[in-house]
């Protein structure tokens, strides 16, 4: 056995990696506990991709096949039901730690310099997340993923200048077709994952740069934290965070498999009540508040560009807050606080 770990050794130099790994310090606070959240998201992505491959070696993208070859992957594969459940599960989980370590990231301020850009790369991982979940939501090509899809590609529309050609590469066409279906499909397996790695690469390199930030109160202070190492110390308590997530996961998905509704039928009327997922709820309530016309201008184009505006705003957080230490680093996190009460009170405003 060590005559083959020397041999790999020889060539990997894994034993390199390892005292790297040893060396780097993850520093210790009572903040330390939102540190877990970028790797458990990783812990979720991984599991997407590990499901992802086996659901789409027996789902058909067209729009004869595709709810059929679901109904065959959850009632004739063997363990079929379950992958889905995890898939469909695990991307709910995914996005809601993207949410958790946005609003920890946002309110301890480690998008101070200099990490602002982590915090920009991080901004355009939650929009691929957030389309991940938009493209995979049409897949099982059912009358309630037709309906949302019709909604969801019709809001572009709103925009001034670009937004009808925005809906129509959306759609592959003027109307929600099986061409749709395929150019979602491919988005959802191909494209996404790809732009999803790259901005990964980037947001870890800077991570891994910069290292981890310390609280705002004790940088201000100059004083310096107490360090743990992050291999074995810091990915032992990762891990056990994410035997406990699994677990969780593994539970919800066994009790509560996802439904399949009938298959979609592009010359029916859209049925009652359609909602989104839950994350995209909020929105979906704001744009409903907009009264048909302000003045000459459509109220859906308000909101649209007022939308637009707040996740700009998002995006360009670390160069608005850029003084966190002062009196407007308070109006900010104030500001954001608001938000996040707006958006979850809209979201609960829907379900009503
Ligand atoms: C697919 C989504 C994402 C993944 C996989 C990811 C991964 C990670 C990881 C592994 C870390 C280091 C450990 C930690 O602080 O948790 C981290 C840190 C960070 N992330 Fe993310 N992240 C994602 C999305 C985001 C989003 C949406 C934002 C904010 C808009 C963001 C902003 C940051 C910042 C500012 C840090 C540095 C924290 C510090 O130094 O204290 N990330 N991310």
């Amino acid at each position: 056995m060590s005559k083959i770990a020397a041999w790999f050794e020889e060539r990997l130099g894994i034993s390199a990696v390892v005292r790297f790994g040893a060396q780097k310090q993850v520093p210790l606070h009572k903040h330390t506990i939102w540190s877990y959240t970028g790797s458990a998201i990783l812990v979720f992505f991984g599991i997407q991709v590990a499901t992802g491959i086996l659901l789409a070696f027996y789902y058909r993208p067209t729009l004869e096949a595709a709810n059929a070859s679901l109904e065959r992957i959850m009632t004739e594969i063997s363990f079929g039901w379950i992958v889905r459940s995890i898939h469909s599960w695990s991307a709910t989980f995914m996005i809601i730690t993207v949410f958790v370590h946005l609003v920890s990231v946002a309110l301890t301020k480690a998008y101070r310099k200099p990490r602002e850009l982590t915090w920009m790369t991080g901004a355009l991982l939650l929009a691929v997340s957030l389309f991940f979940g938009f493209t995979g939501y049409l897949l099982p090509w059912d009358e309630l993923s037709l309906a949302a899809t019709k909604v969801g590609t019709d809001i572009p529309k709103a925009v001034p200048v670009v937004g009808e050609w925005a809906t129509k590469f959306l759609r592959g066409g003027d109307d929600v077709t099986g061409d749709t279906l395929s150019r979602f499909f491919i988005l959802h397996v191909t494209v996404l994952p790809l732009v999803l790695l790259l901005l990964l690469a980037v947001h870890v390199y800077l991570i891994q740069k910069l290292g981890m930030s310390l609280p705002l109160e004790s940088e201000i202070r100059g004083e310096k934290a107490p360090g743990m190492s992050f291999w074995p110390n810091f990915v032992a308590r990762e891990a056990a965070v994410w035997l406990v997530l699994l677990g969780l996961l593994i539970t919800v998905a066994v009790l509560f498999a996802p439904s399949l509704g009938p298959p979609a039928d592009l010359m029916a009327p859209a049925p009652e009540g359609v909602k989104p997922e839950w994350y995209f709820l909020f929105l979906f309530q704001t744009l409903k508040l907009f009264p048909a016309k302000v003045g000459f201008v459509s109220g859906e184009t308000i909101a649209v560009l007022l939308i637009g505006l707040g996740a700009l705003a998002l995006f360009l957080l670390p160069l608005i807050d850029n003084r966190p230490e002062t009196r407007k680093g308070k109006i900010v996190a104030a500001a954001f606080l608001a938000f996040l009460a707006y958006a979850l009170g809209m979201s609960v405003w829907s379900l009503l």
